[in-house]
Formats: C-alpha cells, sequence, structure tokens
C-alpha cells in the first residue's frame, strides 16, 4: 500500500466512526442556499480529514466541500473531499450517507475511495488496479437491456425552480427501464453501479468533490463515465453520466431525446 492509500484509508476510517456515531443524534442544521443545508459534522469532519492530509502531504492541493478554496490548479497533485456525500439524509437520520475522497496528480484521478459507516462498505480503486469492496475485486452489472436497469439519480439544488424540466428526464427513465431509484448520495450511487447493484445513473451540476472517488470506482469496476451525449465526462462539467457500459448507448438516447425537448 502506497502513502497516498494508507493515509486516505486511515482518514476515512476515522471520519467513518465519527459520521456512525453521530447520524441518530439531534443535528444543528445551517443553510448554503434554500434546499442546500449543512450540519456541523460535515464541518467537524471535513477537518479531521484535512487534519490527515496535511499532515502527510503538506505541498498537496485539497478542494474540499466545505473550505471555500481558490481556482484549483489541475496540475498540482490534488485531493478531492467531501466529508459527508448525502447531508440531507444524514442530517433527518435516513441511513445513506458517506465520504468520499480522491487523489488527482498531473490532471489524471489516480486514487478513490468512497467509505459507507451504515453499512460498513469500502469501495477503493486505483487508476490501472481496478476496483474493490471490503478488499474483494468489483465489476459492473452485465445486464444490457435497459429495460432490466435499475437505476439510479439524483436531483440538483436548483429543483424548485427547474422541477418539470428533471421530471421529464424521470418520466421518459420510468417508461425504459425497470425502476429509478433517488437515494440521495451521488458518492453512493456510483459505487453501487461500480459494485453491479446499478445498471446506471445520471445526475446534474455535482461538484468535483461529489463525483472524483466515484467516478474512478466505476471505470476501474469496467464502467464507463461520461457527460449526458456521451461525450468525455469532466469533473468540473454539469452533466454526470455513469453506467455498465452495456446499456450507456441506450441511456444516452434517453438523454438526448429529452435534452433535444429544450429546457422547458
Ligand atoms: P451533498 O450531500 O454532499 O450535498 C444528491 O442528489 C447529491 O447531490 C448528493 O451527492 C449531494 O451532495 C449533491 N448536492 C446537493 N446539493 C448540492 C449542491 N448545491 N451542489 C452540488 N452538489 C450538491
Ligand atoms: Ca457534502
Amino acid at each position: 500500500m502506497d502513502a497516498v492509500e494508507s493515509v486516505a484509508r486511515a482518514a476515512v476510517a476515522e471520519a467513518g466512526t465519527r459520521l456512525r456515531a453521530a447520524w441518530r443524534e439531534h443535528k444543528v442544521i445551517s443553510f448554503k442556499g434554500p434546499v442546500d443545508l449543512v450540519t456541523e459534522t460535515d464541518r467537524e469532519v471535513e477537518a479531521l480529514v484535512i487534519g490527515h492530509l496535511r499532515r502527510a502531504f503538506p505541498a498537496h492541493q485539497i478542494v474540499a466541500e466545505e473550505t471555500a478554496s481558490d481556482q484549483p490548479d489541475n496540475q498540482q497533485p490534488t485531493w478531492y473531499l467531501d466529508p459527508l456525500d448525502g447531508t440531507t439524509n444524514f442530517a433527518h437520520g435516513y441511513p445513506h450517507f458517506a465520504v468520499s475522497l480522491a487523489f488527482a496528480e498531473g490532471g489524471e484521478l489516480r486514487f478513490g475511495i468512497v467509505h459507507d459507516p451504515v453499512r460498513d462498505e469500502t469501495f477503493v480503486a486505483h487508476r490501472g488496479g481496478g476496483a474493490s469492496l471490503n478488499g474483494a475485486p468489483i465489476s459492473v452489472s452485465p445486464v444490457s437491456d435497459l429495460n432490466q436497469a435499475l437505476l439510479g439519480t439524483g436531483f440538483p439544488y436548483d429543483r424548485r425552480e427547474r422541477t418539470d424540466y428533471y421530471l421529464a428526464f424521470i418520466r421518459r427513465f420510468l417508461q425504459h427501464s425497470q425502476d429509478v431509484r433517488r437515494a440521495g448520495s451521488a458518492a453512493l450511487d456510483l459505487c453501487h453501479v461500480a459494485c453491479g447493484r446499478f445498471e446506471g445513473f445520471w445526475e446534474w451540476k455535482l461538484r468535483p468533490w461529489d463525483t472524483a472517488a466515484g467516478v474512478l470506482i466505476v471505470r476501474e469496476a469496467g464502467g464507463v463515465v461520461t457527460d449526458f451525449t456521451g461525450n468525455p465526462f469532466s469533473l468540473r462539467g454539469e452533466q454526470t453520466l455513469a453506467s455498465n457500459g452495456h446499456v450507456h448507448g441506450a441511456m444516452v438516447e434517453v438523454l438526448t431525446a429529452v435534452l433535444g425537448q429544450g429546457r422547458g
């Protein structure tokens, strides 16, 4: 195990212990926007993980959700941290959230780890080295018919303003897939594509800390990540489409058909 992995594993394990201890407690919630909330635990866990990273790698850049950072330099060694992905679930005591941490170097994702403290599941991927769940190799599902696919999605923070537009995508996928789930943690949605629980996942307006680790985990498990039209995925883009690869073309067809109807 290299230093990146051992430091990341130790930081994420400690974060998980903190989240597991706190999720049933009453939360002090503050709002970043009308639907965008944050708890004291988000900030505590972020500080805890950043402490581990700064002690081990003082020169590395850290892009973390709750800490304002300047425009990151993509060529620098960079960590992407979401201390608590699924904050709304956590704040309501709904047991589905994770800590997500990725490391990139030379503009490429090298390592990703997502830890689900409630299920005690840890997803890990190394670039070129495959993906694992609690140490056992994982791979995407073999299902190739979209009608038999279980899909994940999420609604972005402007869902109150653009409700009908986002529902148009759900409507069409309800007609063309087995079913759709909206569980509230993009990092876990991606990991669930990677280990074959979901065949696909689409979401708008995610941020680099939501997706960085999960995207590498999906790819290393044999899956595909692009934008909604099948073009290359960007950590700073507006669209995330991840799948087992086999249903990717069919998902792109559905997404582009709805995109073609206009912006609602
Ligand atoms: P969070 O819990 O860390 O905020 C839910 O559909 C997904 O969207 C979660 O991964 C959630 O991450 C993310 N999300 C919620 N609000 C967001 C925002 N304002 N910007 C980007 N991602 C957001
Ligand atoms: Ca978060």
